[in-house]
């Protein structure tokens, strides 16, 4: 049995929270009245649906979650428009991805419209929580674990997908800020033939000790390197784009990793490449998804070449990178000492809040 948003069981608050002040809001830390629900098991599949309470989860410490870390998750966001109506932003992408993280870890899949129709409902339930003004939205937080309870190692014969949800503020309340990161020589995110392109939380806990490390040497975030030629891969949590002129023909180019397993499919990340085919190609830049290395980048910074560099996320949208720790130096990404931003990264964050806003009407968006 699949999910079936027909058999939804309702049951709200009799105690709703006090709403908090939108520039109150710290990423991540508040959460809305209710929570979606729905059980899964071997012998009979998925269970009713349910939206209650916000409330703690009770689990056998044996629940195969807390041994083999049986998780996934997805991060997408609900935006108020100007008409009041709540809108998701390209759901269908997050349910592709959830799906097949899940199937990696032998967690159940389902059907991604029918889920995406629940959390359209539960979206629309805690519409009160979104506040109207730009840069503000719904964090939605759907999660998938193991329940099983045995240490045996073994497919979880039972699962519970739930979704949570976080009002948020725009990552960067003063306005775009670049940020500044530190190349990481000495761990790796991901690898060829690993779990890098899946969204499991096992990838995200081992980020944080570099992470730290970056931070406590004053950069914002690591860049993730991958293998002897080190290719530039992630920033942090998010894919990694570079405006460069290239060598030869002095085209412009607007580069990112490729999809080869070691990257994550960021919907952010499909969200700019579609936007810069369409807007940027036209003006004769090139679009290009392709392994290029942290020596490269240095280059054409040395050259002039660099023209600007950001990260590309769902939590941020784009993050533009001022310069990048390696190897002993600093690689300047091309923004002036004034500068917070490029223009590409720019451009791209008004272009996706525009379709994220409903005010660029576009088939991106999914109105609940
Ligand atoms: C993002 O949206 O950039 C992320 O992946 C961050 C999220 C794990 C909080």
């Amino acid at each position: 049995q699949d999910i079936d948003p027909a058999q939804l069981v309702l049951n709200t608050t009799p105690n709703p929270k006090p709403l908090k002040k939108p520039e109150d809001l710290v990423f991540g830390r508040n959460f809305t009245d209710h929570m979606l629900t729905i059980e899964w098991d071997q012998a009979t599949g998925w269970q009713r649906p349910h939206i209650t309470p916000y409330q703690n989860l009770s689990l056998d410490p044996a629940s195969c979650v807390f041994h083999y870390a049986f998780e996934c998750f997805e991060g997408l966001k609900a935006y108020k428009d100007k008409e009041g109506r709540v809108r998701l932003f390209r759901p269908d992408k997050n349910m592709e991805r959830f799906n097949k993280s899940a199937a990696r870890i032998a967690l159940p899949t389902f059907d991604s419209a029918a889920l995406i129709d629940l959390i359209a409902r539960f979206a629309k339930l805690e519409s009160r929580f979104i506040p109207e003004e730009r840069g503000y939205s719904l964090y939605l937080r759907p999660t998938m674990i193991g329940t099983q309870k045995t240490l045996g190692v073994g497919p979880p014969g039972s699962a519970l997908l739930f979704v949570i949800a976080s009002p948020v503020g725009p990552y960067y309340p003063t306005g775009f800020k670049a940020v500044s990161l530190e190349a990481t020589d000495y761990a790796v995110r991901a690898w060829p033939g690993g779990v890098g392109d899946k969204k499991l939380g096992a990838n995200y806990a081992p980020c944080i000790v570099p992470q730290r490390e970056a931070m406590s040497r004053g950069f914002q975030q690591n860049l993730w390197l991958f293998g002897e030629d080190e290719y530039v891969t992630e920033v942090g949590t998010m894919n990694f784009f570079a405006a460069v002129r290239n060598k030869q023909t002095g085209r412009k180019e607007l580069l990112t990793a490729p999809l080869d397993g070691t990257i994550l499919e960021g919907v952010t990340r499909d969200s700019v490449l579609s936007l810069a085919r369409e807007r940027l190609a036209p003006e004769g830049w090139d679009i290009i998804e392709r392994k290029f290395t942290m020596r490269e980048l240095d280059e054409a910074a040395a050259e002039g070449r660099l023209i600007e560099a950001f990260g590309a996320g769902t939590a941020a949208i784009v993050s533009p990178v001022r310069a990048i720790s390696w190897r002993g130096k600093l690689v300047n990404c091309g923004l002036k000492d004034h500068e917070e931003s490029g223009e590409i990264a720019t451009k791209m964050k008004n272009w996706i809040e525009a379709r994220q806003y409903g005010d660029d009407a576009h088939e991106w968006s999914y109105v609940c």
